[in-house]
């Protein structure tokens, strides 16, 4: 099988790169650079020992991107590509929406063409937006979504549930991923996202490295119990797991169908520094700051489904997420 991944240089493309080749599957990357590197292509076949195409294009270069598919045999496409922060999306709803939305028309249009049809899509918890109760569950109603950001990942899993109804030809996995961190074990593959980090895990690590001076706390009086918000943080390398076996789970479904990835567990802002801290023995200093705009208190996964039905679930522990965000930082400095 030879799977075509959109934004193959990104944080959990590249990580879902290195769980596919290192199970004998093929692999065509592709990534505009926009949010990530070419060192992240070289370093993921530095893990894995095996070479592998890659293109660097932008979904949005129809002639470009049908090249990747005139050039290679694709079976499946794992789709990550897009952009995703959620202050910039506010910002520029016009880019979010042609960017992530125009660049999916593209990809679903080129693999009908090339009789591709089977597709997992990188979805998040955001689509839960913010009138459903804790757990989610994949079952509950999606939208209600806060941002641009968000809004995209809804409007494009309602297209593909249109599509697989439409269509009887496709194979969807739309995947619910929770709040990805942590790094590859190596610590040459990581989070680092261009300028300053709007999420907690970058956000921490740079304070513990002493480029940002402390982190600013969004909220200590939400009704969670140390006051901060609750998230529900899955090591990237499980949720890289997760992509191979929705991937391999999609010969036996029909149409579209939602896994959530998470561990199923909140942790606190609070619980996370602390963890950080013991993981890098450096100090994280940080205030207690006014919430952030559109911030839920808590939200984290039922996560059973993705247990039953794909055989997966997370392992790795908060300790393990924070050793191996710490030696991506260190690492990344020995490099340099
Ligand atoms: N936080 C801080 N300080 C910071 C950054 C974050 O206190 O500098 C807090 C937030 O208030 C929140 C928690 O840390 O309580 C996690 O925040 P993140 O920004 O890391 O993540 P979010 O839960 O806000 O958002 C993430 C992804 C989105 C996705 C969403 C839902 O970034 O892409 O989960 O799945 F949409």
């Amino acid at each position: 099988m030879r799977v075509l991944i959109t934004g193959s240089a990104g944080f959990i493309g590249s990580h879902t790169c290195v769980e596919l080749l290192e199970n004998g599957i093929q692999i065509v990357g592709m990534d505009n650079f926009v949010n990530s590197s070419p060192e992240a292509v070289k370093a993921v076949s530095k893990i894995t020992g095996k070479e592998y195409p890659f293109y660097d294009c932008d979904m949005l270069d129809e002639g470009a991107f049908e090249k990747i598919f005139q050039e290679n045999s694709i079976d499946a496409v794992i789709h990550f590509a897009g952009l995703k922060a959620v202050g910039e999306s506010v910002q520029k709803p016009l880019e979010y929406y042609h960017n992530n939305i125009q660049g999916t028309l593209n990809l679903l249009r080129l693999m009908r063409k090339y009789k591709v049809y089977k597709l997992v899509f990188s979805s998040s918890a955001t689509v839960y937006g913010m009138n459903n109760p804790i757990p989610y569950r994949e079952d509950m109603p999606i939208g209600g979504t806060t941002n641009p950001y968000g809004s995209t990942k809804f409007f494009i899993e309602t297209i593909l549930q249109d599509l697989a109804k439409a269509e009887p030809e496709w194979k969807i996995a739309l995947l619910r991923y929770f709040n990805p961190v942590g790094a590859h074990a190596s610590g040459l593959i990581g989070e680092n996202p261009k300028g300053i980090p709007n999420n907690l895990m970058p956000y921490i690590s740079r304070v513990a490295e002493g480029t940002l001076e402390k982190l600013h706390v969004y909220g200590g009086d939400y009704d969670t119990p140390d006051g901060t918000g609750v998230r529900d943080y899955i090591h990237v390398c499980d949720l890289a797991a997760g992509h191979l076996k929705a991937l391999e789970k999609l010969d036996d479904i029909q149409g579209a169908r939602a896994w959530n990835l998470g561990t199923g567990k909140g942790i606190s802002v609070l619980e996370v520094v602390h963890a950080f801290e013991k993981a890098s023995g450096r100090p994280i200093p940080y205030s207690i700051d006014p919430r952030r705009p559109g911030d839920l208190p808590a939200f984290y996964a039922d996560a059973s489904r993705a247990k039953e039905e794909l055989n997966w679930e997370a392992k790795l522990s908060l300790e393990t997420m924070c050793r191996d965000a710490w030696n991506f930082i260190v690492k990344s400095q020995e490099s340099q």
